[in-house]
């Protein structure tokens, strides 16, 4: 349904001296910096999957998503999406698809929310009956009725975003692109999201992708991820594969309690070396290590080494494994 391949995003940005010199330098002469947002990445997504795509801040993933939407042109490589090309045939392309930016509202800012819906139904042109049919069913999963006469603007942020999800999806989208749609919600409203994109994906057969940075939403919802990190993909596949593949490790934190000692060095010289990884961040370290060594071996090098007021043995979960894929920046393909 979703065919990306080798899809670059280059941005020119304006870098600036310090100071006023420098403001108008940057205005007469410009010194121009290339930033690659998405750099090489190539995927696929089957009718009917969810694919989550996760990242860092900054990895590049919004780019992604407004490249597959057709608002960014790729600086190079191919998208399809459900047979059409989203910059070429953008006006029958854009018919096919739903999309929701967390971020930011689709909707009439300053009109009750049932004007966004009357306009929608002229821009997709869907006739009477199939639209009182859909609103109907809309409302069972996203319970938008008693929103309808608010002003968008005086709705709260989870019911704005119900009202997104529903608005993106009255034309029955064959796929829907989701840029953190749990975003700044609390958790029962998380839930709530959650259970209706599940749901609309069952029944409507919607091929999804979403971004986020909660990984419950992963958990709970895609059938693969493609983890990107500086523009690169550094993982597909499932995340019961990636926790086969990477939870093969424990984590034990700690908290020092004497700042004197000389500690990265103490710890990198006993441990690295073993393949024990090290993270240190003020008074908090962590360290990553095989989960076939056994937790009192480490536990007493590590008393013997440095004094510490606190520590936990931790069995790798999937927030580790991607953690560690981050910090070390490493591609686990
Ligand atoms: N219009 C633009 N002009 C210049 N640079 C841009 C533009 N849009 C994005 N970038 C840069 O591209 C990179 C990727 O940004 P992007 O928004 O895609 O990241 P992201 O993965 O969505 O991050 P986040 O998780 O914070 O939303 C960043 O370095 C960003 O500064
Ligand atoms: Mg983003």
């Amino acid at each position: 349904m979703i065919h990306v391949e080798h899809a670059v995003k280059e941005f020119k940005k304006i870098v600036k001296q310090p100071g006023l010199k420098g403001s108008i330098n940057a205005l007469f002469k410009p010194s121009v910096e290339i930033v690659t947002a998405v750099n090489d990445v190539s995927f696929d997504v089957n009718k009917g999957e969810i694919m989550g795509f996760i990242g860092p801040n900054g990895a590049g993933k919004s780019t992604m998503i407004k490249m597959l939407t057709g608002i960014l042109y790729p600086t190079s490589g191919n998208i399809t999406v459900a047979g059409y090309n989203p910059q070429k045939q953008r006006q029958q392309y854009v018919r096919h698809i739903g999309v929701v930016f967390g971020q930011r509202t689709q909707l009439w800012w300053d009109l009750p929310l049932s004007e966004t819906f009357t306009v929608l139904k002229e821009i997709y042109q869907v006739e009477t009956k199939r639209y009182q049919q859909r609103m109907g069913y809309l409302n069972e999963v996203l319970d938008i009725a008693p929103l309808m006469t608010s002003p968008v603007r005086t709705l709260s942020l989870g019911q704005r975003m119900r009202a997104d999800l529903a608005a993106a999806m009255l034309h029955q989208p064959k796929v829907l692109f989701l840029d953190e749609p749990t975003i700044g919600l609390d958790v029962v409203v998380k839930d709530n999201i959650r259970k209706a994109i599940a749901q609309m994906n069952k029944n409507d057969e919607t091929t999804i992708i979403l971004t986020t940075h909660d990984l419950a939403d992963i958990e709970l919802l895609s059938h693969r991820i493609v983890m990107i990190d500086q523009g690169k993909r550094v993982y597909q596949g499932t995340l019961s594969d990636l926790k086969e593949r990477f939870g093969k490790s424990k984590k034990i934190e700690f908290v020092i309690s004497d700042m004197e000692q000389p500690i990265e060095q103490l710890l990198s010289q006993r441990f690295q070396q073993r393949g024990v990884q090290v993270y240190l961040e003020n008074e908090r370290g962590t360290l990553i290590v095989d989960r076939s060594i056994p937790s009192a071996i480490i536990l007493k090098e590590l008393l013997d080494l440095i004094a510490v007021k606190d520590i936990s043995i931790k069995e790798s979960d999937v927030e580790s494994i991607i953690k560690e894929i981050y910090l070390t920046k490493a591609s686990y393909e």
